[in-house]
């Protein structure tokens, strides 16, 4: 007797490329977004492409995705030291490490993200939020994006290191603006596909801009090793952290973490807010309904760390804004081996993609998926849709960890300047989401602010 052997697995759809370079013109003609978009409803949940002969797969289920997010580790790794400029600036900091050593780090910086930590920066959020409305003019036109992005920028030096960097520092916020664009360049760009070793101008720049923070992050770390310890900052609680042996974190591993904390805290909080000042203005009926919320709860007054809770609206624009613009709108993994997926063979070394841009818009999961609608989070939504058909801050062991501040820097900004301004979008500009290492409008966001 034969018994015929079934396959349990299905070769993925493939979408056709061009010899050698597989599908990167197209990725780059229609750009990440549109290309990514079209992927899935051409294929489905599961549908594969290729970058010069790198195997890859988007993933759009959200069972899948929770099955990548949490056998993270275990089948599946990031695979970040492969890409130079992750490696050169970030080095082995909890986003790009891997492994046990991944694990001891998470578990040492977790504390100084605990509740009652992330209340402390409360006062720094508003000092610098208040600071940046008193340089405010009814009725003046002003770039918000930019607004916001020195904004988060000043609380995220603050907090992570305790400089100013709007006076006394501003030579350090220089530098980490020179990393984050040419970061871009390199990760999202045409430098993508320069091999590491050629220069360019700016990668002259890049060194240079790394090699001076570097300097600054080494010498902050040596004097606070040799002077008593005062500081109210980030470092200040990653230096004082010891694991189960009693040992704490080299300078090499601290530098590693302010870096990380730096770029994965500042610019995806800045989109985020930036993105929401769009939507509102737009969107009047919402504005209204914060705007009552916020007179509500708390009349004339300030907001504070305690009040945060009670602003169930301001929370529900918040996951609304992060649902259509979610500045993480893609997460990567390799298989570590061959996997299946969904039915579907996934071999080792293949690249997978999970869109947050793509399942979040996915009208399987969301009625209407490309209007703001804040109120579908008001009445117990995330209970009736699939764990992972939501996911801006990724899952499994590698969540992000900053989220809790994010939310609070984000409530705390938000309403803070709703109280006192509307901000109305310039008609005559275009808007356009740039899919780089965050979403953010690629050429800022005019507005004309109304004082309240
Ligand atoms: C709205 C703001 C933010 C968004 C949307 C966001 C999103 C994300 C996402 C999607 C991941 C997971 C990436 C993956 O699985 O590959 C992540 C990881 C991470 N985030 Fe955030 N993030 C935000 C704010 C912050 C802040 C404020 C900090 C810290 C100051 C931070 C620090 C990190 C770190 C260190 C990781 C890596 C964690 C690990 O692998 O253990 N993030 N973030």
């Amino acid at each position: 007797m034969i018994i015929k052997e079934i396959p349990v697995t299905k070769e993925i759809p493939v979408t056709k490329g061009l010899p050698l370079i597989g599908n990167v013109a197209d990725f780059f003609a229609r750009g990440p977004l549109a290309f990514l978009t079209k992927l899935q409803t051409e294929f489905g949940d599961v549908a594969g492409f290729s970058f010069f002969g790198q195997k890859s797969v988007l993933i759009s289920h959200p069972k899948d995705i929770e099955r990548v997010l949490l056998e993270t580790g275990k089948y599946f790794y990031k695979g970040y030291d492969a890409t130079f400029v992750v490696h050169l600036v970030l080095g082995n900091g909890l986003a790009s490490s891997e492994g046990e050593f991944w694990r001891r780090q998470r578990k040492l910086a977790q504390p100084a993200f605990h509740h009652e930590r992330i209340s402390a920066y409360a006062d720094t959020i508003m000092h610098f939020t208040k600071q940046l409305l008193q340089s405010w003019q009814d009725g003046e036109v002003r770039d918000v994006h930019q607004d916001m992005m020195f904004l988060t920028q000043q609380i995220v030096a603050k907090i992570l290191l305790d400089i100013d960097v709007t006076d006394e520092a501003r030579d350090v916020g220089q530098a980490f603006d020179v990393i984050q664009q040419e970061m871009s360049t390199e990760l999202m760009g045409w430098r993508l596909f320069l091999p590491r070793f050629v220069s360019s101008p700016g990668r002259v720049r890049l060194h240079a801009a790394v090699n001076h923070l570097e300097q600054i992050l080494r010498s902050t770390i040596k004097e606070r090793r040799t002077t008593s310890n005062n500081h109210n900052d980030l470092l200040a609680i990653l230096m004082e952290a010891r694991d189960d042996d009693g040992n704490g974190m080299t300078d090499q591993q601290l530098r590693d973490e302010m870096m990380t904390f730096y770029f994965a805290g500042f610019e995806t909080t800045a989109n985020t807010l930036s993105w929401a000042w769009l939507l509102l203005s737009c969107n009047s009926d919402t504005r209204a309904k914060l705007e009552a919320e916020l007179e509500h709860t708390l009349g004339g007054s300030y907001l504070t760390f305690r009040d945060v809770r009670a602003l169930s609206y301001t929370e529900a624009i918040f996951k609304e804004t992060l649902r259509l613009y979610s500045p993480g709108w893609s997460a990567g993994r390799f298989a570590s081996e061959d996997v299946e997926i969904n039915g579907y063979k996934v071999s080792k070394g293949t690249e997978i993609w999970m869109s947050s841009w793509v399942t979040h818009r996915d009208p399987r999961w969301f009625s209407s998926p490309q209007t703001f609608i804040p109120e579908r989070w008001l009445d117990g939504l995330e209970k009736r849709i699939p764990r992972y058909a939501y996911f801006p801050f990724g899952g499994g062991s590698r969540i992000c960890i900053g989220s809790s501040l994010a939310q609070l820097a984000f409530t705390l900004i938000l309403s803070t300047i709703a109280q006192h301004y509307r901000l109305e979008v310039l008609p005559d500009q275009i808007i356009e989401p740039e899919a780089g290492i965050t979403l953010r409008p690629k050429h800022g966001i005019k507005v004309r602010i109304h004082q309240r």
